[in-house]
């Protein structure tokens, strides 16, 4: 009877976190930031890019992921931390959510890293490494929001990161979903699917589904366990969906409305 009773309420306890966390990810999906997005892809899916429309979305893109790879391995390890003393001999499961992730963005699994994979797609798209680096020729959201995330996965709370994190696996597969589809579209981008250059897409095609998915799951079983952590991980995921936000409208603006950027405010 004890036993029947302790695992109803653990039933109950966890059904808490699944319902958080599905309130969390229709909010993500709710938000402007993702209509931003979505509005940018249908533009982006009516005509082949420019050169230099392309260098300033590669060059936007690297700047907004400079830190991510480094940032979700830093997150994976704090959250263990501070789970791990609440769930002693399974708080490192809420952690390898994270890390499953961190695999991919560090080439661990079937591929280079993805910042490699991404700077072969753009050189075979005619886009050197040193123009997609170079600072100046992101959109001014981009740069801040690559900057922001370093210390968002370092100095912030564990639960703000993690919302930031998750909110960060909903637009990537907003991403590179259509993304893969578009380059594969225009034959002015000479790209195949199974092209080794074409890789960058390919793999975040494939894996970011499964990433989304991850980052859920971590979401719901880490607030099943810290539940007054909920308010500090949804200010996370609005954090970065607004400056997300923002970014995708400066490029939005830019490439298809040809408005100058402003780099001063
Ligand atoms: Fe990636
Ligand atoms: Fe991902």
């Amino acid at each position: 009877m004890d036993t029947a009773q302790a695992m109803t309420g653990m039933i109950a306890h966890r059904g808490h976190g699944f319902r958080e966390a599905d309130d969390i990810y229709g909010g993500c999906f709710n938000h402007a930031a993702i209509a931003a997005l979505r509005s940018f892809n249908q533009r982006f899916s009516s005509r082949p890019l420019l050169r230099s429309e392309l260098a300033l979305f590669l060059a936007s893109m690297a700047a907004f992921n400079r830190h991510t790879i480094g940032g979700i391995a830093i997150l994976a390890g704090r959250l263990s931390d501070q789970v791990l003393p609440l769930l002693p001999t399974s708080g490192h499961e809420i952690g390898a959510y994270v890390l499953d992730a961190a695999v991919d963005e560090y080439g661990l699994r079937e591929t280079v890293t993805h910042l490699e994979l991404a700077r072969r797609f753009a050189e075979y798209l005619g886009i050197p490494v040193a123009e997609i680096e170079a600072r100046d020729n992101a959109c001014p959201a981009a740069l801040e929001l690559g900057d922001t995330l370093f210390s968002w996965y370092r100095d912030r709370p564990v639960a703000f990161a993690l919302g930031v994190h998750a909110a960060s696996e909903v637009t990537s597969v907003e991403e590179f979903v259509p993304w893969h589809d578009i380059f594969l579209k225009f034959p002015q981008y000479r790209f195949s699917r199974e092209l080794p250059e074409f890789a960058y897409m390919r793999a975040h095609f494939v894996h970011e589904p499964d990433h989304i998915h991850g980052a859920k799951l971590c979401i719901a079983r880490y607030l099943d366990v810290l539940p007054g952590e909920s308010g500090l991980l949804r200010e996370g995921v609005l954090m970065y969906l607004a400056l997300y936000q923002r970014m995708f409208q400066q490029l939005d603006d830019a490439i298809f409305d040809g408005r100058a950027l402003c780099r001063h405010g």
